[in-house]
């Protein structure tokens, strides 16, 4: 799959206001700073597509990108993020409840982790609210770049037993690094797979 079209479509607070075209979205989620609008800038070869920043808690909408004018790619607010005040994170979080629970063409949500650390209990909690809620997802491991290959590895094997503590299977995973682009094919061919799957769905419908 490849992205030669990369346009932003809109942000919102609730699906009442999202684009008015539909397509098959592709969310992108995770704790705050994990690095969700840098991977979609990575993956559309556009640094200045979506804002991204240092401090926590700089994607606050919903953020739509129209890809190839086929298919959405979706920013997302990140969740956990401890600085925030009581009534900023209930703000939030009634926004990315609102895109999961309401959205009627999400069709796969990225859950981003940071790959050098352990799985966080936010995130735990989050994967079993997705498994309640029946939301298909994968998981990517971000900041690759930010440790050499073999701690890198151990982390991430490490990672996946602690998700298959609480999970019989593991969804697909990749890892990525904004900063050197790895894991961006991997990515674009697994959602084109997805949305090949899908068109072949709707011809046999
Ligand atoms: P919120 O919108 O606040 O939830 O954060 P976010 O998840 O969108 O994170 P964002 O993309 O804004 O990145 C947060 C910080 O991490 C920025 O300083 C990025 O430059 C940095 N960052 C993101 N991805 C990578 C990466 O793959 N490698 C490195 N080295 N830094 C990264
Ligand atoms: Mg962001």
């Amino acid at each position: 799959m490849k992205i030669t079209e990369a346009l932003f479509a809109g942000s919102s607070t609730r699906v009442t206001e999202r684009p008015k075209q539909s397509f098959p979205e592709f969310a992108f989620i995770g704790r705050s700073n994990v690095g969700k609008s840098s991977l979609i800038n990575m993956l559309c070869g556009n640094r200045k597509l979506a804002m991204t920043s240092s401090k926590p808690g700089k994607t606050k909408l919903v953020n739509h990108f129209l890809i190839n004018r086929k298919w959405y790619l979706v920013d997302l607010p990140g969740y956990g993020y401890a600085k925030m005040s009581e009534s900023g994170r209930r703000q939030i979080q009634q926004v990315i409840r609102n895109y999961l629970n309401l959205s009627p063409d999400l069709i796969l949500l990225f859950v981003l982790m940071d790959s050098r650390h352990d799985v966080a209990k936010a995130d735990i909690e989050f994967l079993n609210e997705l498994g309640e809620s029946n939301i298909p997802f994968a998981i990517i491991f971000t900041k690759a770049d930010k440790q050499g290959p073999n701690v890198l590895r151990a982390q991430v094997e490490k990672n996946k037993l602690q998700i298959l503590e609480f999970w019989e299977e593991l969804p697909p995973v990749f890892i990525s690094s904004s900063e050197t682009g790895a894991g961006r094919e991997e990515i674009l061919d697994y959602i084109g797979t997805v949305l090949d799957n899908l068109n072949s769905q709707e011809t046999k419908q």
